[in-house]
């Protein structure tokens, strides 16, 4: 397989963790290259159930070596969980098959407690974040106040580094947010400890992708969130705060565009978004109910329930312009069965006028009315079909819809959460 950068093509939550955990058995690597725990990645394996946070959807999958790249905003604690329960259930992570970048940033009490202090302060213009101090990390990692990996894994440069900036944040919390200022002792003190149990994993990944790239080694770039959340391209300011479209790749794990061959987009075939923000396909009353029912729509992370609408194939156009996406991989289609009729947005109507392009301001997008495309629904369970020509044809059309709107080849489409519930369709772009 050829290095491959898998992103999510609209708010999230489209499949990654799934489809990752499918073709990871292609490649020799799997590097996250941003965002940190607000990510929630499922994967199905006969009964049981993974939601990975902070780990690579591959880490699963035997003889590959998953990667934390320095784009991710680590949570150690929740880090640190994740890996015990995994290895609890019987599966290999150990300083062989897994590493941390050591310029990755940590993500401490004061982001999370920033984050929610700020979400309750702006009450209805809030955004509606999973909390986890990711806005606020990034901004520090901006404003050169960050405590990297490599400070966190070293007692002396963690103390004098944690010293410098706690006292500002404490400030900023108990004075602008009017919440309770923390203590350097304690967060030291626990801190501390989960740099003892990292260190270990900890190393320069950006030379070692480099040097596995040299000796012929294929990387999958696992991106998450998705390419409408994206912090430059995204339906600002309802995004995350990192670039978690293709080029972030790039940037967050330090290997250079020129290594890249393959940008694979997955896409539900219809649309969720968690938290605040535009969502001009949205749909309301039974119909939502029905759709989020029928998809079991409620946030991995946070539980919250997602907001549902129709495919929007004009922000799918969009994503893959800025994204360079060359194969689109479309999730749950299973969960349209018993739909009579689909609609599929094509465009957007703005003032009365129908736009050519996806717009870059809030102010517009809030306002944009979808031109939707009518589409014969069917009623077969299709959960059990194991090529295109077993899906009826009406779902057939739908996909071929989906081609002839975006003009992106379909590479998969599942029918169901597990790794066996797969269609190939078209060869991944390489
Ligand atoms: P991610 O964040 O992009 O990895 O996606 P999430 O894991 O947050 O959400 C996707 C949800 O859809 C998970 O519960 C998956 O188990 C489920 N899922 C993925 N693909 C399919 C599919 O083809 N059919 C159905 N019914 N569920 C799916
Ligand atoms: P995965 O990787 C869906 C959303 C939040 C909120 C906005 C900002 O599982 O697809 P943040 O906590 O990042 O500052 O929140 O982004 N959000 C996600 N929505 N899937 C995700 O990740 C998300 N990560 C963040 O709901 O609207
Ligand atoms: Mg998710």
């Amino acid at each position: 397989m050829p290095n491959v950068v898998v992103i999510g093509a609209q708010w999230g939550d489209e499949g990654k963790g799934r489809i990752i955990d499918l073709i990871s058995e292609q490649v020799d690597v799997i590097a996250r290259y941003q965002g940190g725990n607000n990510a929630g990645h499922t994967i199905v394996q006969g009964d049981k159930k993974i939601v990975l946070h902070h780990l690579p959807s591959g880490i699963l999958r035997e003889g590959k070596l998953s990667v934390i790249g320095n784009g991710v905003v680590i949570d150690p604690k929740v880090l640190i969980e994740e890996l015990t329960n995994l290895q609890d259930t019987g599966y290999k992570v150990n300083c062989e098959n897994f590493k941390i970048s050591d310029r990755a940033h940590v993500i401490m009490p004061y982001h999370k407690a920033i984050d929610k202090a700020r979400e309750n302060l702006q009450g209805k213009g809030k955004i509606g974040t999973t909390g986890r101090g990711i806005g606020p990390v990034y901004e520090d990692k901006a404003a050169r106040r960050g405590i990297k990996v490599a400070e966190l894994i070293d007692p002396e440069s963690f103390e004098a580094r944690l010293k410098q900036v706690i006292d500002e944040r404490n400030l900023y919390l108990s004075k602008v947010l009017e919440s309770e200022p923390l203590s350097f002792e304690e967060i030291y003190t626990e801190y501390v400890e989960y740099g003892k149990y990292l260190k270990d994993y900890v190393c320069d990944t950006t030379k070692l992708l480099n040097d596995l790239l040299k000796d012929g080694k294929s990387i999958l770039f696992e991106g998450a969130q998705g390419a409408l959340l994206d912090i430059d391209f995204g339906t600002y300011p309802y995004v995350t705060s990192s670039n978690a479209s293709s080029g972030g790749a790039c940037t967050g794990t330090g290997v250079s565009p020129r290594e890249i061959q393959s940008i694979l987009g997955i896409a539900k075939a219809y649309t969720t978004r968690v938290g605040e923000g535009p969502f001009p396909t949205e749909i309301s009353g039974d119909l939502e109910v029905k759709l989020r029912q029928a998809g079991k729509e409620f946030g991995s992370t946070t539980g919250r329930s997602r907001r549902c609408g129709w495919l929007d194939t004009f922000a799918l156009k969009y994503a893959s312009m800025v994204n360079g996406i060359c194969n689109l991989a479309i999730t749950k289609l299973d969960v349209l069965s018993g739909f009579e009729k689909l609609y599929i947005c094509t465009g957007y109507i703005y003032n009365g006028q129908v736009l050519s392009d996806f717009p870059s301001t809030y102010k517009v997008l809030s306002a944009c009315e979808p031109i939707y495309e009518e589409m014969p629904g069917w009623d077969q369970d299709i959960s059990d079909a194991k090529d295109i020509s077993e899906l009826p044809t009406e779902a057939r059309e739908y996909l071929q819809k989906i081609e002839e709107h975006t003009g992106i080849p379909i590479y998969t489409v599942s029918v169901g959460p597990s790794r066996e519930k797969i269609i190939f369709l078209k060869e991944l772009h390489s």
